[in-house]
């Protein structure tokens, strides 16, 4: 049976030069690069590869990046950074409520050392309002953190204008850091460290056909943060560990990738982004579209649809061989409809019928007209076994 994932918010398959450039850091070239032996010289001038291909991406110096686990070790880092070195200026941090767990859980941990947090409320389309950052941001306030994509419902922030607001609060002894959790936009759209005005910045490999289990934090220079993880001097200081050698030179590749083909990536998922929501709302009944109408990510499709479980229809696309995601039912195994949905305003029946599809490099015009021919058909199904669905009820 024909297989098309639509899952890519989840995760994207390893690109194949970045699994060839990978390759011989696995076996041939395995030094540890704190040796100081022609071994380690291979292996350390390869992570400043990497590191040069990262900054480039992004617009930073290679000096302002710290390799990490991934996004949730950069998101972690960067909260806790700033918290830490910061606290005897204040212990006010401000992020939104649709920030993903890796943002949201650190926030909590650290109201339970006596950091106090600011959850700032979103619109109906999942944007945050620059004018509610300024408003909540007090004397004590050391950090705002705001993602540039919300990775469930697809809406881009206003970063720039928050970051540049919050710039403009700066001075008389006040310094409030800005980051952004830029996992979901990092190789989708353009992220330049300069032109969002950010302070600190995260990315995840895995999301844009990079090796899992590698991410970056961009920290411009000047921040003052404590280092993540103490031990040896890796990092320049900032985080401690062998280097993960083979992921650190895929994040590499995948951002050159990223960097010469964003154009042709954009191009190539909008139209298709778009005849998917279109095919959907003309073909289905009684749907809507989450997220903005378009200041979206552009591989993303979020739509509720009523009177059916978002999970049923996951299950039978699967039988249909496409691979989508819920936004009920999450990671945790429980049912509660994702705080991102609530927080968005919409009602439990219509959070528990959401979907989300993700495209990606790989999806075809054909692989949409077959979700398009599949899924009414399974819409239909449901929602004559359902209890609770009249049509424009
Ligand atoms: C917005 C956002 N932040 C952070 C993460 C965590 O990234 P990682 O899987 O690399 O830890 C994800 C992953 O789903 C994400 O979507």
């Amino acid at each position: 049976m024909k297989r098309i994932y639509l899952d890519h918010a989840a995760t994207t398959p390893t690109h194949p030069d970045v699994l060839a450039a990978m390759q011989p850091f696995f076996s041939d070239k395995f030094g540890n690069p704190s040796s100081i032996h022609s071994f380690g010289r291979e292996t350390r001038s390869a992570i400043e590869n990497a590191r040069g291909k990262v900054a480039d991406l992004l617009g930073a110096k290679p000096e302002e990046i710290v390799f990490t686990s991934g996004g949730t070790e950069a998101n972690n880092f960067a909260l806790h950074g700033i918290a830490y070195a910061n606290e005897e200026k204040g212990s006010h941090i401000i992020t939104s409520a649709i920030e993903h767990h890796a943002i949201l859980q650190p926030c909590k941990f650290l109201e339970s050392r006596g950091f106090k947090v600011t959850y700032l409320p979103v619109d109906k389309h999942g944007s945050v309002d620059p004018e509610d950052v300024r408003k909540a941001i007090t004397d004590k306030t050391i950090l705002v953190s705001i993602m540039q994509a919300n990775n469930e419902v697809g809406t881009i922030e206003p970063v720039e204008e928050i970051a540049g607001m919050v710039r403009g609060t700066r001075g008389e002894g006040r310094n409030v850091y800005f980051h952004t959790d830029a996992v979901q936009t990092v190789g989708q759209v353009e992220v330049n460290v300069d032109k969002l005005g950010v302070d600190l910045l995260s990315l995840s490999g895995h999301k844009f056909y990079g090796p899992k289990g590698v991410g970056a934090l961009f920290i411009r220079k000047g921040t003052r943060m404590v280092p993540f993880l103490r031990g040896g001097e890796q990092e320049n200081n900032r985080r401690a560990s062998t280097e993960n050698v083979p992921g650190i030179v895929g994040l590499g590749k995948a951002c050159e990738l990223a960097k010469n083909e964003l154009d042709s990536r954009i191009r190539h998922l909008t139209p298709l982004r778009d005849k998917l929501i279109k095919g959907i709302m003309n073909k289905i009944p009684d749907v809507v579209l989450n997220g903005h109408p378009d200041q979206r990510l552009p591989k993303n499709v979020d739509i509720s649809v009523k009177g059916i479980e978002g999970e049923s229809m996951l299950l039978n696309l699967e039988m249909e061989g496409v691979a989508v995601s819920t936004g009920s039912a999450c990671s945790s195994g429980t049912t509660e409809p994702s705080h991102v949905l609530m927080a968005i305003g919409l009602s439990h029946e219509l959070a528990h019928g959401s979907l989300r599809f993700t495209l990606g490099r790989l999806t075809t015009e054909s692989d949409i007209i077959y979700v398009l021919d599949v899924f009414p058909g399974i819409v239909e199904k449901l929602r004559k076994m359902s209890p609770t669905y009249k049509k424009g009820g």
